[in-house]
């Protein structure tokens, strides 16, 4: 059983969505052991702690330095012997030496059809507003690997969402969330605790016959 650690900061529906998922043995070989929050007042704590999973709270700001920072983050990793770190709406830059040390084994969530509306300063309803000031028919979610690049991992899993005429932001964000992002993240996480995602040349192969 791989062990799971999702890195969120707000409202956390992405990690209800891994709770429920998890519940209904739809995260094949995972458990979600730890919650990491970069917000103490974020509402996915106390999902966190409705399910009953351990939770820790780690801001940015009360550490020295970024190198300080990822110290305690990687001990923290360590700790619960995590395999896999979801990255859920986390809202503190993870820098290269984390991802180094945790190389394609953390996933992130982006609310767009990677290369589009992706990459610094895309986040939250930013990528939404940029969609719809584009014009753009279709958007939808991505789930990728994390590397140094903003965005720029290999892509593991997307699915598209129909802009529609008089869509907000809001609106948009809400479809893309409920239609995919919800059934994404899931679906992801339990490919890779299964072992069904291989890199090659930075692309995904996912292995269909194991
Ligand atoms: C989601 O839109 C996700 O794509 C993005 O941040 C948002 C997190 O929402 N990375 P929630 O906290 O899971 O509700």
């Amino acid at each position: 059983m791989l062990k799971i650690a999702v890195l969120v900061s707000g409202g956390g529906t992405n990690l209800q969505a891994l709770i429920n998922a998890s519940k209904k043995g739809e995260i094949v070989n995972g458990e979600i052991a730890l919650v990491i929050s970069s917000n103490p007042d974020a509402f996915a704590l106390e999902r966190a702690n409705r399910a009953g999973i351990p939770s820790k709270i780690l801001i940015r700001k009360q550490y020295a330095s970024m190198r300080k920072y990822d110290d305690a983050l990687i001990e923290l990793l360590k700790q619960f012997q995590i395999d896999l770190v979801v990255l859920a709406g986390f809202m503190t830059i993870i820098s290269d030496r984390v991802i180094r040390t945790y190389c394609y084994r953390i996933i992130n969530i982006h609310p767009s059809l990677i290369p589009a509306f992706s990459g610094e300063g895309f986040y939250g309803l930013h990528v939404h507003k940029a969609a719809l000031d584009r014009g753009v028919k279709v958007t939808g979610a991505t789930v990728h690997f994390v590397n140094e690049i903003c965005d720029g991992g290999p892509i593991i899993l997307q699915e598209s969402v129909a802009v529609m005429e008089d869509d907000t932001p809001e609106t948009l964000q809400k479809r893309v969330m409920e239609e995919v992002e919800w059934k994404l993240l899931p679906k992801a996480v339990s490919l890779f605790c299964q072992g069904k995602l291989e890199i090659h040349n930075e692309r995904v192969i996912i292995k269909t016959n194991v």
